[in-house]
């Protein structure tokens, strides 16, 4: 299930994040302000226990969620910069890598590297990644996660073309989908059009 975030901030934000001028100081705040506002839209499906406390006026009952049943995994390296904002929402997650590239000719995702909290299989995980193009990455990750025993899990992306979208719901129906825009489709590189170029290259100031 593909949920499109139309909220005003978010298109003002993704906006100076597609500019090509948009330095990458600027470019890796934006990454983050959107992924913590789309981390906020996926915090709605949490589910809270209620508790009793005491405020200074009287006993009541609150609700709260368990901090630390959260896990946030970046794809690297580009979904390093959304990590940032999903734990300004979920400050105690622990944190997960899945390092995977897009080979530059055949566009099939390569996989180096894996690391997760021991107990993630039981927790839910935030996967994040700027981009969902071919939706080859995506996937990838999403399967390595699950054939280790994940098995609640959300995915954040800030630009999506509807490629990866048909591949990511195809593989796993069962995993909902959240992003800030839904763009055309993709060039002969498959580049999102109009998309906002290397998400990798911006943040990490890359670029040839
Ligand atoms: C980008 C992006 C995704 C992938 C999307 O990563 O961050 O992981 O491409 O493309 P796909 O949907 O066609 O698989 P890239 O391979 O450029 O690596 P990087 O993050 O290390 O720069
Ligand atoms: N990876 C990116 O960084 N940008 C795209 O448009 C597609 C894949």
């Amino acid at each position: 299930m593909i949920h499109e975030i139309k909220n005003p901030i978010i298109r003002h934000k993704l906006a100076q994040l597609r500019n090509k001028n948009t330095a990458s100081k600027d470019f890796r705040e934006l990454v983050e302000d959107i992924s913590m506002l789309l981390t906020y839209e996926v915090a709605k499906n949490f589910e809270t226990q209620t508790i009793e406390i005491e405020t200074p006026i009287k006993s009541c009952n609150v609700e709260v969620l368990n901090e630390n049943n959260f896990v946030v995994v970046p794809i690297l390296r580009a979904g390093l910069a959304m990590a940032g904002g999903a734990l300004k929402i979920l400050p105690n997650a622990s944190i997960g890598h899945v390092g995977l590239y897009r080979d530059e000719k055949t566009f099939e995702p390569v996989e180096y590297f894996f690391k997760m909290p021991p107990d993630f299989a039981e927790k839910i995980l935030i996967v994040v990644d700027p981009m969902l193009a071919t939706g080859g990455s995506a996937s990838a990750a999403l399967q390595l996660l699950k054939s280790k025993g994940a098995k609640k899990i959300y995915f954040l992306c800030i630009v999506s073309a509807p490629r990866g979208i048909e591949k990511l719901t195809a593989d796993h129906p069962d995993i909902p989908i959240y992003t800030a825009a839904i763009d055309e489709g993709l060039n002969e590189n498959c580049y999102i059009v109009p998309g906002l170029g290397d998400a990798g290259d911006r943040i990490f100031a890359t670029l040839q």
